[in-house]
Protein backbone atom coordinates (compact mmCIF):
# COMPACT_ATOMS: atom_id res chain seq x y z
CA UNK A 1 0.00 0.00 0.00
CA UNK A 2 1.68 3.75 -1.06
CA UNK A 3 0.69 6.61 0.35
CA UNK A 4 -0.30 9.06 -2.61
CA UNK A 5 1.04 12.20 -0.98
CA UNK A 6 4.07 10.77 0.14
CA UNK A 7 4.75 8.59 -2.30
CA UNK A 8 6.24 5.78 0.77
CA UNK A 9 4.66 2.92 2.42
CA UNK A 10 1.98 3.58 4.87
CA UNK A 11 2.49 -0.15 6.50
CA UNK A 12 5.57 -1.38 8.04
CA UNK A 13 7.66 -3.18 5.10
CA UNK A 14 6.70 -6.93 4.52
CA UNK A 15 9.64 -8.93 4.54
CA UNK A 16 10.42 -12.48 3.86
CA UNK A 17 13.78 -14.34 5.40
CA UNK A 18 14.13 -16.67 3.57
CA UNK A 19 17.44 -18.22 5.02
CA UNK A 20 17.81 -19.89 8.31
CA UNK A 21 19.17 -16.88 10.30
CA UNK A 22 20.02 -17.05 14.14
CA UNK A 23 16.69 -16.39 16.11
CA UNK A 24 18.37 -13.32 17.36
CA UNK A 25 18.59 -12.11 13.92
CA UNK A 26 15.02 -12.77 13.01
CA UNK A 27 13.78 -11.16 16.60
CA UNK A 28 15.20 -8.25 14.99
CA UNK A 29 13.09 -8.13 11.56
CA UNK A 30 10.39 -9.39 13.25
CA UNK A 31 10.91 -6.49 15.48
CA UNK A 32 11.35 -3.82 13.51
CA UNK A 33 8.92 -5.41 9.98
CA UNK A 34 5.75 -7.39 9.67
CA UNK A 35 8.57 -10.48 8.87
CA UNK A 36 8.07 -14.18 8.27
CA UNK A 37 11.05 -16.30 8.51
CA UNK A 38 12.37 -19.55 6.96
CA UNK A 39 10.97 -22.31 9.95
CA UNK A 40 12.50 -25.37 8.02
CA UNK A 41 15.98 -25.15 9.14
CA UNK A 42 17.59 -25.57 5.81
CA UNK A 43 18.09 -23.82 2.52
CA UNK A 44 14.43 -23.34 0.95
CA UNK A 45 13.92 -24.82 -2.81
CA UNK A 46 13.35 -22.23 -5.53
CA UNK A 47 9.36 -22.97 -5.21
CA UNK A 48 9.87 -22.47 -1.35
CA UNK A 49 11.43 -19.55 -1.82
CA UNK A 50 9.13 -18.08 -4.68
CA UNK A 51 6.25 -19.14 -2.64
CA UNK A 52 7.18 -16.92 0.53
CA UNK A 53 7.89 -14.08 -1.23
CA UNK A 54 4.91 -13.52 -2.46
CA UNK A 55 3.08 -10.12 -1.91
CA UNK A 56 6.62 -9.37 -0.06
CA UNK A 57 8.26 -5.89 -0.51
CA UNK A 58 11.77 -7.57 0.77
CA UNK A 59 13.48 -10.71 0.62
CA UNK A 60 16.47 -11.76 2.60
CA UNK A 61 19.03 -14.16 1.15
CA UNK A 62 22.31 -15.24 2.59
CA UNK A 63 25.25 -16.91 0.43
CA UNK A 64 23.70 -20.87 0.03
CA UNK A 65 20.53 -18.98 -1.74
CA UNK A 66 20.98 -19.21 -5.44
CA UNK A 67 18.86 -16.16 -7.10
CA UNK A 68 19.87 -17.02 -10.71
CA UNK A 69 18.93 -14.91 -13.81
CA UNK A 70 15.90 -17.12 -13.92
CA UNK A 71 14.80 -17.69 -10.85
CA UNK A 72 15.44 -13.34 -10.62
CA UNK A 73 13.38 -13.16 -12.86
CA UNK A 74 10.49 -14.98 -11.82
CA UNK A 75 10.32 -12.99 -8.31
CA UNK A 76 7.06 -11.61 -7.47
CA UNK A 77 6.03 -7.54 -8.58
CA UNK A 78 5.70 -6.71 -4.98
CA UNK A 79 9.50 -7.44 -4.01
CA UNK A 80 11.22 -4.31 -4.05
CA UNK A 81 14.12 -4.87 -2.34
CA UNK A 82 16.25 -8.20 -1.81
CA UNK A 83 18.62 -8.44 1.05
CA UNK A 84 21.73 -10.88 1.31
CA UNK A 85 22.99 -11.82 4.84
CA UNK A 86 26.75 -11.62 3.13
CA UNK A 87 29.28 -9.59 1.79
CA UNK A 88 29.88 -12.09 -1.14
CA UNK A 89 27.21 -11.34 -3.99
CA UNK A 90 27.94 -14.39 -6.30
CA UNK A 91 25.13 -16.01 -5.71
CA UNK A 92 23.32 -12.99 -6.50
CA UNK A 93 22.06 -12.27 -10.73
CA UNK A 94 22.45 -8.42 -9.97
CA UNK A 95 21.91 -7.84 -13.81
CA UNK A 96 18.70 -9.35 -13.76
CA UNK A 97 17.73 -7.40 -10.22
CA UNK A 98 18.75 -4.09 -11.32
CA UNK A 99 17.16 -4.36 -14.52
CA UNK A 100 14.00 -5.29 -12.81
CA UNK A 101 14.69 -1.99 -10.63
CA UNK A 102 14.91 -4.33 -7.73
CA UNK A 103 17.70 -3.07 -5.07
CA UNK A 104 20.05 -4.88 -3.12
CA UNK A 105 21.29 -4.51 0.29
CA UNK A 106 24.12 -6.30 1.49
CA UNK A 107 26.10 -6.49 4.72
CA UNK A 108 29.68 -5.00 4.12
CA UNK A 109 31.70 -3.85 6.58
CA UNK A 110 30.67 -5.32 10.01
CA UNK A 111 32.24 -8.21 9.16
CA UNK A 112 35.64 -7.17 8.40
CA UNK A 113 37.07 -7.84 11.74
CA UNK A 114 35.81 -11.03 13.01
CA UNK A 115 36.82 -12.52 9.01
CA UNK A 116 40.59 -11.08 9.46
CA UNK A 117 40.29 -12.90 12.62
CA UNK A 118 40.34 -15.99 11.19
CA UNK A 119 42.98 -14.85 8.28
CA UNK A 120 45.20 -14.51 11.45
CA UNK A 121 43.90 -17.95 13.02
CA UNK A 122 44.19 -19.92 9.73
CA UNK A 123 47.65 -18.76 8.97
CA UNK A 124 48.93 -19.14 12.19
CA UNK A 125 46.90 -22.82 12.65
CA UNK A 126 48.29 -23.87 8.95
CA UNK A 127 51.75 -22.56 9.72
CA UNK A 128 52.08 -23.90 13.37
CA UNK A 129 50.98 -27.37 12.40
CA UNK A 130 47.63 -27.25 14.44
CA UNK A 131 45.57 -29.62 12.89
CA UNK A 132 48.70 -32.53 13.73
CA UNK A 133 49.63 -30.74 16.96
CA UNK A 134 45.75 -31.20 18.41
CA UNK A 135 45.13 -34.60 17.39
CA UNK A 136 48.26 -36.04 19.20
CA UNK A 137 47.13 -34.15 22.40
CA UNK A 138 43.35 -35.26 21.87
CA UNK A 139 44.64 -38.88 20.49
CA UNK A 140 46.49 -39.46 23.79
CA UNK A 141 49.59 -40.32 21.63
CA UNK A 142 51.71 -37.45 23.10
CA UNK A 143 55.00 -39.01 24.14
CA UNK A 144 55.93 -35.39 25.57
CA UNK A 145 58.34 -32.73 24.36
CA UNK A 146 61.09 -33.48 21.76
CA UNK A 147 63.47 -30.76 20.10
CA UNK A 148 62.06 -32.46 16.82
CA UNK A 149 58.37 -32.37 17.14
CA UNK A 150 56.25 -30.91 14.78
CA UNK A 151 58.26 -28.12 13.70
CA UNK A 152 56.42 -25.60 11.80
CA UNK A 153 57.33 -22.17 10.01
CA UNK A 154 57.10 -18.61 11.29
CA UNK A 155 54.48 -16.47 10.82
CA UNK A 156 55.69 -13.11 12.33
CA UNK A 157 58.33 -11.37 10.44
CA UNK A 158 57.43 -12.93 7.30
CA UNK A 159 56.13 -11.05 3.99
CA UNK A 160 52.66 -11.37 3.99
CA UNK A 161 50.95 -11.05 0.25
CA UNK A 162 47.20 -10.17 0.65
CA UNK A 163 45.09 -11.05 -3.25
CA UNK A 164 42.71 -8.16 -2.51
CA UNK A 165 43.15 -5.33 -0.67
CA UNK A 166 39.63 -3.96 0.13
CA UNK A 167 38.21 -3.64 3.64
CA UNK A 168 38.91 -7.21 4.66
CA UNK A 169 42.13 -7.24 3.46
CA UNK A 170 43.08 -4.22 4.85
CA UNK A 171 41.91 -5.22 8.64
CA UNK A 172 44.18 -8.70 7.75
CA UNK A 173 47.38 -6.40 6.72
CA UNK A 174 46.65 -4.18 10.07
CA UNK A 175 46.91 -7.09 12.16
CA UNK A 176 49.66 -8.41 10.34
CA UNK A 177 52.02 -5.45 11.14
CA UNK A 178 51.52 -6.42 14.70
CA UNK A 179 53.70 -9.63 13.99
CA UNK A 180 56.18 -7.42 11.96
CA UNK A 181 55.05 -8.64 8.70
CA UNK A 182 56.06 -6.69 5.56
CA UNK A 183 53.03 -6.25 3.81
CA UNK A 184 52.69 -7.07 -0.08
CA UNK A 185 49.61 -7.04 -2.26
CA UNK A 186 47.99 -6.90 -5.60
CA UNK A 187 44.42 -5.76 -6.63
CA UNK A 188 43.27 -4.67 -9.91
CA UNK A 189 44.28 -0.83 -9.16
CA UNK A 190 47.02 0.51 -6.75
CA UNK A 191 45.39 1.85 -3.09
CA UNK A 192 45.95 5.46 -2.29
CA UNK A 193 48.60 5.78 0.01
CA UNK A 194 46.18 6.67 3.41
CA UNK A 195 44.90 2.70 2.47
CA UNK A 196 48.11 1.24 1.83
CA UNK A 197 49.86 2.14 4.55
CA UNK A 198 53.28 1.64 3.36
CA UNK A 199 52.55 -1.95 1.90
CA UNK A 200 53.93 -3.00 -1.54
CA UNK A 201 51.76 -3.12 -4.39
CA UNK A 202 51.93 -5.68 -7.43
CA UNK A 203 50.71 -4.98 -10.70
CA UNK A 204 51.09 -8.80 -11.34
CA UNK A 205 49.53 -12.01 -9.07
CA UNK A 206 52.59 -14.18 -10.20
CA UNK A 207 54.73 -11.22 -8.59
CA UNK A 208 53.16 -11.02 -5.70
CA UNK A 209 53.02 -14.86 -5.18
CA UNK A 210 57.08 -14.48 -5.48
CA UNK A 211 57.06 -12.07 -2.50
CA UNK A 212 54.74 -14.20 0.04
CA UNK A 213 56.00 -16.45 2.46
CA UNK A 214 51.90 -16.54 3.18
CA UNK A 215 49.75 -15.80 0.62
CA UNK A 216 46.13 -14.62 1.57
CA UNK A 217 43.11 -14.62 -0.95
CA UNK A 218 40.47 -12.07 0.19
CA UNK A 219 39.26 -10.80 -2.48
CA UNK A 220 35.41 -11.63 -4.00
CA UNK A 221 34.42 -14.16 -6.14
CA UNK A 222 33.87 -12.90 -9.93
CA UNK A 223 34.45 -13.93 -13.80
CA UNK A 224 37.54 -11.99 -12.93
CA UNK A 225 39.01 -13.77 -9.99
CA UNK A 226 37.79 -17.76 -10.09
CA UNK A 227 40.44 -19.63 -10.64
CA UNK A 228 42.64 -17.17 -10.13
CA UNK A 229 45.19 -18.97 -7.84
CA UNK A 230 46.55 -21.72 -10.54
CA UNK A 231 49.51 -23.46 -10.64
CA UNK A 232 51.33 -20.89 -12.34
CA UNK A 233 50.92 -18.54 -9.58
CA UNK A 234 51.02 -20.96 -7.12
CA UNK A 235 54.79 -21.79 -8.63
CA UNK A 236 55.94 -18.89 -7.67
CA UNK A 237 55.69 -19.18 -3.66
CA UNK A 238 58.63 -19.06 -2.35
CA UNK A 239 59.44 -22.76 -0.32
CA UNK A 240 57.33 -23.01 2.88
CA UNK A 241 55.05 -20.54 2.51
CA UNK A 242 51.39 -21.41 3.42
CA UNK A 243 48.15 -20.49 1.40
CA UNK A 244 45.52 -19.14 3.26
CA UNK A 245 41.61 -18.24 1.68
CA UNK A 246 38.95 -16.48 3.53
CA UNK A 247 36.56 -15.51 0.24
CA UNK A 248 35.34 -18.10 -2.01
CA UNK A 249 37.08 -21.18 -2.99
CA UNK A 250 36.65 -21.16 -6.51
CA UNK A 251 39.48 -18.37 -6.55
CA UNK A 252 41.63 -20.99 -5.92
CA UNK A 253 42.69 -24.19 -8.14
CA UNK A 254 41.85 -26.89 -6.00
CA UNK A 255 44.55 -29.39 -8.22
CA UNK A 256 47.08 -27.29 -7.85
CA UNK A 257 46.84 -26.25 -4.32
CA UNK A 258 46.38 -30.09 -3.51
CA UNK A 259 49.56 -31.09 -5.72
CA UNK A 260 51.44 -28.56 -4.57
CA UNK A 261 50.56 -29.44 -0.33
CA UNK A 262 51.29 -33.21 -1.49
CA UNK A 263 55.07 -32.39 -2.95
CA UNK A 264 55.49 -29.71 -0.34
CA UNK A 265 56.09 -26.96 -2.92
CA UNK A 266 53.86 -25.09 -0.55
CA UNK A 267 54.21 -26.07 3.00
CA UNK A 268 50.28 -25.62 4.63
CA UNK A 269 46.95 -23.99 3.64
CA UNK A 270 44.33 -22.53 5.84
CA UNK A 271 41.17 -22.86 4.12
CA UNK A 272 37.70 -21.50 5.34
CA UNK A 273 36.21 -21.41 1.93
CA UNK A 274 36.24 -24.35 -0.56
CA UNK A 275 34.53 -24.59 -3.88
CA UNK A 276 31.45 -26.80 -3.73
CA UNK A 277 30.76 -26.36 -0.09
CA UNK A 278 30.03 -28.62 1.82
CA UNK A 279 31.26 -30.97 -0.62
CA UNK A 280 35.12 -29.81 -1.11
CA UNK A 281 37.83 -31.50 -2.76
CA UNK A 282 38.36 -34.71 -0.34
CA UNK A 283 42.13 -34.16 0.15
CA UNK A 284 41.27 -31.39 1.88
CA UNK A 285 39.87 -33.20 4.72
CA UNK A 286 43.01 -35.98 4.56
CA UNK A 287 45.89 -33.61 4.37
CA UNK A 288 47.76 -33.01 7.54
CA UNK A 289 49.10 -30.09 6.29
CA UNK A 290 45.63 -28.33 5.64
CA UNK A 291 44.12 -26.43 8.24
CA UNK A 292 40.42 -26.48 7.24
CA UNK A 293 37.46 -24.44 8.55
CA UNK A 294 33.59 -24.94 8.07
CA UNK A 295 33.49 -21.02 6.58
CA UNK A 296 33.15 -19.24 9.47
CA UNK A 297 34.91 -16.07 9.19
CA UNK A 298 32.14 -13.92 9.76
CA UNK A 299 30.71 -16.23 12.81
CA UNK A 300 30.56 -14.70 15.99
CA UNK A 301 27.80 -13.79 17.88
CA UNK A 302 28.02 -9.70 17.76
CA UNK A 303 29.01 -10.12 13.71
CA UNK A 304 25.64 -11.95 13.10
CA UNK A 305 23.78 -9.48 14.98
CA UNK A 306 25.44 -6.13 13.83
CA UNK A 307 24.97 -8.01 10.11
CA UNK A 308 21.12 -8.59 10.94
CA UNK A 309 20.85 -4.48 11.93
CA UNK A 310 22.21 -3.16 8.87
CA UNK A 311 20.22 -5.07 6.83
CA UNK A 312 17.10 -3.74 8.92
CA UNK A 313 18.74 -0.14 8.84
CA UNK A 314 19.24 -0.39 5.17
CA UNK A 315 15.34 -1.84 4.49
CA UNK A 316 14.12 1.16 6.97
CA UNK A 317 16.35 3.38 5.14
CA UNK A 318 15.07 2.58 1.95
CA UNK A 319 11.59 2.57 2.48
CA UNK A 320 11.75 6.01 3.88
CA UNK A 321 13.05 7.24 0.35
CA UNK A 322 16.90 7.58 1.52
CA UNK A 323 19.33 5.87 0.04
CA UNK A 324 20.70 2.70 2.46
CA UNK A 325 24.43 2.91 3.25
CA UNK A 326 24.71 -0.99 2.38
CA UNK A 327 22.97 -0.90 -1.21
CA UNK A 328 25.37 -2.52 -3.22
CA UNK A 329 22.57 -2.13 -6.44
C1 LIG B 1 29.87 -13.59 3.47
O1 LIG B 1 29.37 -12.72 4.17
O2 LIG B 1 29.99 -13.50 2.25
C2 LIG B 1 30.27 -14.83 4.18
O3 LIG B 1 31.29 -15.48 3.52
C3 LIG B 1 29.07 -15.74 4.31
O4 LIG B 1 28.80 -16.26 3.09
Amino acid sequence: MTDHDTGRQSHAPRVFVACDLPESVQALFRERFAAACNDKGRTLTPPELLAGAQGMDVLVLTATDRLDAELAGRLPASVKVVCTYSIGMEHLDVGVLKARGIAVLATPDVLNESCADVALLLMLGAARRVVESAALVRGGEWKGWTPRQLLGVDFWGRRLGILGMGRIGRAIAKRARGFDMEIHYHNRSRLAAEFELGATYHADLADLAAHSDFLCVACPSNADTKGLVNAGVIARLPANSVICNISRGDIIDDEALVAALKSGAVAAAGLDVYTGEPNIHPAYRELPNVFGLPHIGSSTESTRLAMGRLLCDGIEAFFEGKEPVNRVA
